[in-house]
């Protein structure tokens, strides 16, 4: 015997307003109409497009079921994925597997498109079942979660975020959980009969795991010569993942924490100019010794994604190709700063020196280490390339010189593909 846990899929485990809006102006645009208004934009969200179409866009009845389609057209193309995994999601998912639950979606979506979104997300693997109101079942989710439960239930639990879910659940005998982060109010679900009430991704992972440890979650690195993008791309990065149900937390070096910050202020004053290069390393290596246990560790711990601008590969290109201290000297000098930690994977932004000079001084003052004469950057740049020889398995190169767009699809699709291999591999 089992538990049976079934999610609402919009608004439960994905904000899908971004790709529902989108349509709606679409279809209002190709039809001549003018754009909805904030207001009933919010509306819009839930209800069935041809109450949607009439009743807020004034539309008439042979108009709607124009705009149906062109709504449908767009959204199976690429509305679909213009949506978001709500941050937390995803390790909820991993914690009810490693319990034993059987998971399932009920939603009021078509099975189709449902599965396609939870494939796009990498989230197939944590379902037993995905499935979307069929046109012989009768109105409301009661039928539905009735056909799917299987016969081998001990517990089952409907988790959504409007009455609909609440109402459909308790019909099917279910105990019921509304959710506070999608699209219903708490007032709506309590006045719905709900059994119990999250009003955060953390708060139902409490709820369905009581007292359960979180999977790991990773660190990842980010690393480039100055001037390859990389404040972009951390940014873009961040982004990609946060849509994908990961709880980023960013970070940089040298800095990420109080005592680290101070540090960074010592090396990167250009009064310290005479500062020797053994002492610079041994900064950077002590304020990435506390950034270490201070930021990085506790956060993979608690399953978050630490993202970092740069870390030791830094030290070694910098200071052991660029300011000639020997990449393996400044490799064993941190080794205690370290204490083990080395990300899952690192992105590095290739770009030739000679081109991250010129963007840099297009761009704004450089501070003491960026003046130093290019020669320093081609070494630097040198010695990145041999780190990513003697490591290619935990490096992501991609070329800096192609489009922000380009850069930012590459590397989300690498660094989601190790993200995705490690969870498989940890979770069996
Ligand atoms: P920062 O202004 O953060 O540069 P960027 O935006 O390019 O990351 O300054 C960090 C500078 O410190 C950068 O020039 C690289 C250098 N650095 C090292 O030399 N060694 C290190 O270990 C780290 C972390 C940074």
């Amino acid at each position: 015997m089992r538990r049976c846990v079934i999610f609402d899929l919009d608004g439960t485990l994905t904000a899908s307003d971004e790709g529902i809006l989108n349509c709606v102006r679409h279809t209002a645009q190709v039809m001549g109409l003018p754009l909805p208004t904030s207001e009933m934009e919010q509306k819009m969200i839930g209800p069935p497009l041809l109450w949607s179409f009439t009743q807020l866009l004034g539309m008439t009845q042979q108009q709607a079921l124009k705009g149906i389609e062109v709504y449908r057209e767009r959204y199976n193309r690429v509305g679909l994925f213009e949506n978001r995994v709500y941050p937390g999601i995803r390790t909820l998912l991993r914690m009810l597997k490693m319990k034993g639950d059987w998971v399932a979606i009920a939603t009021g979506k078509p099975t189709g498109a449902s599965r396609r979104i939870i494939e796009h997300f990498q989230l197939n693997e944590y379902f037993d079942c995905i499935e979307g109101l069929r046109d012989d079942d009768p109105p409301g989710k009661e039928g539905l979660i009735s056909r799917i439960l299987p016969p081998d239930c001990s517990e089952a639990l409907m988790v959504g975020d409007r009455k609909y879910d609440i109402d459909g659940g308790r019909k099917a005998g279910c105990r019921t959980v509304g959710v506070g982060f999608g699209y219903g109010t708490e007032q709506e679900l309590r006045e719905a009969g709900c059994d119990l009430y999250a009003p955060t991704v953390d708060a139902l992972i409490e709820l369905l795991c009581p007292g359960m440890a979180r999977p790991l979650g990773a660190f990842l690195s980010m690393e480039g010569l100055d001037g390859s993008g990389k404040t972009t791309q951390m940014h873009l990065l961040t982004e990609a993942l946060t849509r994908y149900g990961y709880e980023v937390i960013t970070s940089r070096e040298p800095g990420g924490c109080p005592i680290s910050e101070k540090i960074r202020q010592i090396i990167l004053d250009p009064e310290n100019s005479e500062m020797e290069p053994v002492t610079e390393a041994l900064l950077y290596a002590a304020a990435r010794a506390q950034h270490v246990r201070e930021v990085i560790q506790p956060a993979v711990t608690a399953g978050k994604v630490l993202l970092s601008d740069r870390f030791v590969d830094s030290s070694i290109a910098y200071q052991g190709g660029g300011r000639e201290l020997g990449t393996e000297q400044v490799a064993s000098l941190n080794a205690v700063a370290l204490d083990g930690t080395l990300p899952l994977c690192t992105v590095y932004l290739d770009i030739r020196h000679e081109e991250a000079l010129r963007r840099r001084y297009a761009a704004s003052q450089p501070d003491r280490l960026e003046r130093e004469a290019d020669s320093f950057h081609a070494r630097v740049e040198a010695a990145y390339h041999q780190l990513i020889q003697s490591a290619p398995e935990r490096f992501v190169v991609v070329d800096a010189s192609l489009s922000e767009e380009e850069i930012s699809a590459r590397c989300a699709e690498q660094v989601l593909a190790r993200l995705h291999a490690q969870e498989v591999a940890a979770d069996g």
